[in-house]
């Protein structure tokens, strides 16, 4: 069952770098199973600020093994939800949290020599943590690359903690780091791009042996190296992404879907938590936004295709869905959906949520 929140405790709050903010949690050991998690995925924290509730995913930056449920927040400028955890969340406050979720894991898999490469930049290292650390404990075999992009030493979240795992790999962690604000004589200075790609990290590292790559950062730069690799012929299902955020994800698939699909109304049948739900509502606005509308408690967190928690199954009728990353392939052939990027273009439609 999907986006049931729990209010957890908060029993710790530090100061990663100046605008980064860790969280842990007490989760009661009768919710133990609730909140199990595979390295990589998300929970989402829920409130209510200014007199609405909202609601933003982060990923878990522990691993299983540490049996403890942390994640890291770091406030953006303006931002509404980062700043408010920052600024008024204290130890002993309670937050609202769903169940881990999302599709970015790593799941360990055969005892075989292999070489992971993860590369994250800024915050996107929360996800990637999770990973090094399930396979540090996990897969004595496997070596682990890891590129990290940062600004300065200063902003890089982790720094020290990365160094000692570093220590107590034993080799089995190699770190690159590049950084974009300051020099350093010992690290990359620049951004991540093909260019780096190919000139540097491709004559450091065989990337055709690499066994599978995880990347988590800004869109500009998952999309950069994403292409490199696709133009070294890497497989596509080798290389698994997450973003946080997206600017093409800013204008919605209302602006996009043409005039004609967006008149007349729909007769939508909605499954969720094996109920079903009957509403009539019309093509001006995402699949989501009508349902939340018609009071529906249908699973939700970015609402802008970035996490996968809207995620549904068309099981009769047809929609029209913004191109996303989100899902794969084969699971938009099966009809899965993001709610939030699609909107009806049938006059009826059944949707289980139960499905994913
Ligand atoms: C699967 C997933 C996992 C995530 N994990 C983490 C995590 O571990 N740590 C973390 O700090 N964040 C994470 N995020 C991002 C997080 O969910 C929020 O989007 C982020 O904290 C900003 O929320 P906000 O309410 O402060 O900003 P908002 O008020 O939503 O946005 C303010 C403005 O900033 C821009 N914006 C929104 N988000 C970002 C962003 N991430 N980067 C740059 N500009 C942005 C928007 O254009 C907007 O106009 C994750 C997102 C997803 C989808
Ligand atoms: S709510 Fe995040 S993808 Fe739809």
């Amino acid at each position: 069952m999907k986006n049931v929140f729990h209010q957890l405790k908060i029993i710790e709050k530090s100061f990663l770098t100046d605008d980064a903010v860790l969280l842990t949690f007490d989760v009661p050991t009768d919710l133990g199973t609730y909140f199990n998690f595979l390295p990589g995925q998300y929970i989402i924290l829920r409130s209510e600020i200014n007199n609405e509730e909202i609601r933003r995913s982060y990923s878990i930056c522990t691993s299983p093994e540490e049996n403890k449920l942390s994640v890291v927040v770091k406030a953006i400028e303006g931002g509404l939800f980062s700043n408010f955890i920052k600024d008024e969340i204290e130890i002993g406050h309670y937050l609202d949290v769903s169940s881990p979720e999302g599709n970015f894991f790593y799941s360990t898999s055969e005892k075989i020599t292999k070489n992971i490469f993860l590369i994250a930049a800024g915050s996107g290292i929360t996800p990637i943590i999770s990973m090094a650390k399930g396979i540090l404990h996990n897969e004595p075999l496997t070596t682990i690359t890891l590129l990290f992009a940062n600004r300065s030493i200063e902003d890089t979240i982790f720094y020290e903690h990365l160094a000692s795992l570093q220590t107590e790999s034993k080799d089995r962690l190699k770190i690159i780091y590049i950084f974009s604000r300051k020099t350093y004589g010992n690290h990359y200075f620049g951004k991540v791009d093909d260019v780096f790609f190919n000139d540097i990290i491709h004559q450091e590292i065989d990337l055709k042996q690499i066994y599978s790559f995880y990347i988590c950062g800004p869109e500009e730069m998952v999309k950069n190296i994403q292409n490199y690799l696709y133009t070294i012929e890497i497989a596509k299902d080798k290389i698994k992404t997450e973003l946080f955020y997206s600017l093409e994800n800013e204008v919605g698939i209302e602006q996009i879907v043409s005039e004609e699909i967006k008149s007349g109304r729909i007769e939508v049948e909605v499954i969720v938590n094996q109920e079903s739900y009957f509403a009539t509502i019309d093509h001006t606005k995402n699949l989501l936004e009508s349902l939340l509308d018609e009071g529906l408690d249908i699973p939700y967190s970015c609402k802008k295709g970035n996490c996968s928690s809207c995620v549904g199954k068309v099981m009769s009728g047809t929609i029209s869905m913004k191109e996303t990353d989100v899902l794969m392939d084969y699971e938009i052939e099966e009809g899965f959906i993001l709610s939030c990027q699609s909107v009806p273009t049938s006059e009826k439609l059944i949707i289980s949520y139960d499905e994913y």
